[in-house]
């Protein structure tokens, strides 16, 4: 009886270790997602890349202008409509 516990219990520990993704190949994923260089550029001159599950998608568009409001304050480079669009695109990309 104790064994049969132990083992299903083993089972669950064993199967549970094989989930979650490799870093590297989320981060390889990732990158493969449009928009990924216009953010990598743009969103990392001040912090590190932000993590797009951080907010709604509908919610990105304002946290973009406000960042962009930062970058013209700083004088850090600032995007193009077009890299926005690429930007806001890869922020709302399902993660
Ligand atoms: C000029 C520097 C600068 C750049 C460039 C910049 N950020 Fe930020 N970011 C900040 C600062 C400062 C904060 C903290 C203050 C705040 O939240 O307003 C911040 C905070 C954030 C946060 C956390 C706060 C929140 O509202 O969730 C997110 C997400 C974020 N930035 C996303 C971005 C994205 C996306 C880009 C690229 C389009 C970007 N940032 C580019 C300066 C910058």
């Amino acid at each position: 009886m104790k064994v049969t516990i132990l083992a299903m219990f083993l089972a669950v520990f064993l199967s549970g270790c094989g989930k979650g993704e490799d870093p590297r190949e989320e981060l390889a994923k990732r990158q493969k997602i449009p928009g990924y260089r216009e953010a990598r550029i743009f969103c990392t001159q001040c912090h590190k890349m932000p993590d797009s599950s951080r907010h709604e998608p509908s919610a990105w568009p304002d946290v973009v202008t406000r960042m962009e409001g930062l970058m013209q304050a700083n004088r850090r480079k600032v995007p193009t409509a077009q890299e926005r669009e690429a930007i806001i695109g890869y922020l709302q990309s399902p993660s």
